[in-house]
């Protein structure tokens, strides 16, 4: 049992930003928020290698394709980190798998739209890591120390990951007319899913005021949002494209630009498994566990087999 002392401990050591190790005690629901946090991001990484390799043998160039795959091999090692990260708080892999293909674990409904053309590719990559650096870039100062170096580790190769995407943005954005449209067609569709990325706004969300106080999260999702906003509309301008937002405007009051209100009802329709690509996004995922399963299963011989010889010598 979790007693008032044993709280008051925890919450002096983590205001000290002192990190929390795996064999360190934690309150049951410190750990339980965690297992749940990491093992959606764990999730979110695989399923987002899903959307984009529809595009690898479609990449216009080989330079493209090498690139693009580059990305999408970095994404299953971040999956790799975020659950080993995950297990260390006492859960293993199998159940995290399950988890995700049975539907009780969530991965981040960004994915869950389709990729249509090219363009998309640059979209995703300008956008969706754009998001998710600003997000991870606030973890890497998050209180349980595993996760926190993982996410270390994560941003230095998402930078390349945005960067990749808005060089795509970027040529296509400057080509023909054509492709400039089609650069702005994505965009049209990616962005305020981007938004979305952030969860629902401060005032709605359930568990913010605890995961603050144990400097689980860093900042409100509301902050991080608005982070990436002022920081992605010079470089549409740049671009020479435009933000799908008639109230987007700077306001010079209060230093941040100003946005329009996100459709909730769209965000949630997605998240409880009716986007466009939900179902077929999990298919994807078991059909690939079915397959490997031998793999796996040779893994564990080879182990075995050499654990035994170390053993008889
Ligand atoms: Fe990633
Ligand atoms: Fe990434």
């Amino acid at each position: 049992m979790e007693n008032q002392e044993q709280l008051d401990q925890f919450q002096a050591y983590v205001d000290q930003e002192m990190k929390v190790e795996a064999k360190d005690w934690m309150p049951e629901k410190y750990r339980n928020t965690l297992i749940r946090q990491i093992a959606q991001h764990a999730h979110s990484e695989v399923v987002g290698m899903l959307p984009e390799a529809n595009w690898v043998t479609r990449a216009p160039s080989l330079k493209r394709k090498a690139i693009l795959l580059a990305k999408i091999q970095d994404e299953g090692g971040h999956g790799l980190y975020l659950y080993s990260a995950c297990e260390t708080l006492g859960v293993d892999r199998d159940t995290l798998i399950d988890e995700l293909h049975d539907g009780t674990a969530k991965y981040s409904s960004i994915f869950n739209y389709p990729t249509l053309n090219w363009a998309d590719i640059g979209a995703v990559g300008w956008l969706v890591d754009g998001a998710a650096i600003v997000n991870q870039v606030s973890l890497q100062r998050t209180s349980y120390g595993p996760y926190s170096r993982a996410m270390i580790r994560i941003c230095k190769e998402e930078s390349f990951h945005q960067r990749q995407g808005y060089v795509i943005m970027m040529e296509m954005a400057k080509g023909t007319p054509a492709q400039k449209a089609m650069a702005q067609d994505a965009l049209n569709r990616w962005w305020w899913p981007s938004l979305m990325m952030f969860g629902p706004s401060d005032k709605d969300s359930l568990h913010s005021q605890q995961n603050m106080a144990w400097k689980i999260k860093r900042h409100s999702n509301d902050e991080l949002r608005q982070k990436f906003v002022d920081m992605t509309v010079p470089q549409t301008e740049y671009l020479g494209l435009t933000l799908p937002d008639p109230d987007l405007k700077w306001n010079a009051e209060r230093g941040h630009y100003d946005f329009g209100e996100i459709n909730w009802d769209e965000f949630w329709q997605v998240v409880r498994g009716n986007g466009k690509c939900n179902k077929e996004r999990i298919a994807a995922r078991q059909k690939a566990h079915d397959e490997g399963a031998w793999v796996r299963e040779a893994a564990l011989a080879y182990a075995a087999k050499k654990r035994n010889k170390k053993g008889a010598a």
